[in-house]
């Protein structure tokens, strides 16, 4: 790792800090740009995709401009956008290796013969936006420009271009005090462009080895963060980031609601790695942590059932409830975990996930009383099944139970409605 070259901040950057002191004087809370009041869903190109720069070898999977363009075809005329998936979004590996004379990034003039300008005219002619990706540091994770002693000259470049989304990576700035300070310039940065660009973190990722993060303060500058590793095609990987992710939910969960969310990383649902029931899981508890819904999956070739679950309707709407509150594991026991959101209209959806790894369906059996707070089915409720696929089971009274069967490393979704009492 690198550290950023020490600066003196300039009088701009003075001026911007006073104006943070005076905004947590006045206690605003989350970052105040109106955007990613539910969590941002869209397609990210990255663990499908990765550093691919062959286009000659590779013309179908390299880094192009030619490979969003097709995602954002596919976006509409498949189905994704009705179903909520708008943003397009560019991750490393897409820049020229040097600036421009004036200093500004440059797409790579082979892979992006339009520029991003151009990329950006076309996914907003699709009635979608895009995303694009730089890094606070000297370099981005695969070694091109870093926006280091640059952040405002990029947010201006990503807010000509008509960029919507910047993912801002961490590497190269081993320094904590410079990565906190960068973060929370291009935030203001971005702002100051006047342009809508949704600001998606990775602040509290490069924080953790060194200091706990202040999740407060990362909420008043970011829409959405990452917390935890890179995820990978594997199920090993979706395990890593449900436990972190429940051994730290004292700390993240109640920091989540509209305009900033904690970031699980992407969905790998369509690609190689999971099994049914892992997919199912993926999306269940993406869903459950209200997580930001970024597809890494290669969108002209996907399988239908893959496709439909990433469509499901049902879910999606837990994933976008309004409230806008991230659920938490509620209990683990041997071989079952229950998690549990609370969504509008006092519903409540319940996930419960198999943990074993052998053997056939297990039968579970929950009281309700022990759900929802103990309110979620006071003096009743309707339970539906969301996944694995869509069942009704009907009227349940407060006292009673319920079971159902889980497969190996699957969850079963439910969504729970209270009847009212008048
Ligand atoms: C880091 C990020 C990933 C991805 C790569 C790109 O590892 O966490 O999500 O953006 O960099 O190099």
């Amino acid at each position: 790792m690198k550290f950023c070259s020490s600066q003196r901040l300039g009088s701009v950057l003075a001026l911007f800090f006073f104006a943070l002191v005076f905004w947590d004087v006045l206690g605003v809370r989350a970052l105040d740009n109106g955007l990613a009041r539910t969590p941002t869903m869209g397609w990210l190109h990255w663990e499908r995709f990765m550093c691919n720069l062959d286009c000659q070898e590779e013309p179908d999977s390299c880094i192009s401009e030619q490979l969003f363009m097709q995602m954002a075809e596919l976006m509409v005329s498949d189905g994704w956008k009705d179903a909520g998936y708008e943003y397009v979004c560019i991750d490393d590996c897409w820049m020229a290796p040097q600036r421009d004379s004036k200093g500004r990034l440059q797409a790579d003039p082979q892979r992006f013969p339009g520029g991003i300008r151009r990329l950006a005219n076309y996914v907003h002619s699709k009635g979608l936006k895009l995303g694009i990706y730089a890094d606070v540091g000297n370099k981005t994770c695969a070694g091109f420009p870093g926006s280091f002693g640059y952040y405002d000259i990029d947010a201006k470049t990503f807010a000509d271009w008509g960029v919507d989304l910047l993912k801002f990576d961490g590497c190269h700035c081993d320094s904590i005090n410079l990565l906190a300070k960068g973060y929370k310039h291009m935030s203001l940065a971005l702002n100051k462009t006047g342009r809508s660009i949704v600001y998606s973190c990775e602040w509290p990722l490069y924080m953790w080895p060194l200091h706990q993060p202040n999740y407060k303060k990362i909420r008043q500058y970011c829409n959405h963060w990452r917390n935890f590793a890179d995820i990978y095609d594997s199920w090993e990987s979706i395990k890593l980031i449900l436990d972190w992710t429940a051994s730290n939910q004292d700390r993240i969960v109640n920091i989540a609601g509209p305009g900033g969310w904690n970031d699980p990383d992407m969905l790998v649902i369509g690609n190689f790695g999971l099994s049914w029931d892992q997919q199912v899981t993926q999306m269940a508890l993406w869903a459950i942590m209200a997580a930001p819904l970024f597809m890494s999956n290669d969108l002209r070739q996907i399988n239908p059932q893959a496709k439909a679950l990433l469509q499901n309707k049902d879910v999606i709407a837990v994933n976008q409830d309004p409230l806008g509150k991230q659920g938490y594991r509620l209990r683990k026991e041997k071989d079952i975990e229950v998690w549990e959101r609370p969504l509008s209209n006092l519903a409540w959806a319940v996930a419960l996930r198999n943990l074993k790894e052998i053997g056939g369906p297990l039968s579970y059996t929950t009281s309700l009383v022990s759900l929802g707070k103990g309110v979620a089915c006071n003096p009743g409720c309707f339970i539906t099944q969301l996944l694995p696929m869509k069942k009704d089971y009907g009227f349940y009274g407060w006292t009673s139970s319920f079971k159902t069967q889980i497969n190996p490393t699957g969850t079963v979704l439910l969504k729970l409605e209270a009847i009212s009492v008048n």
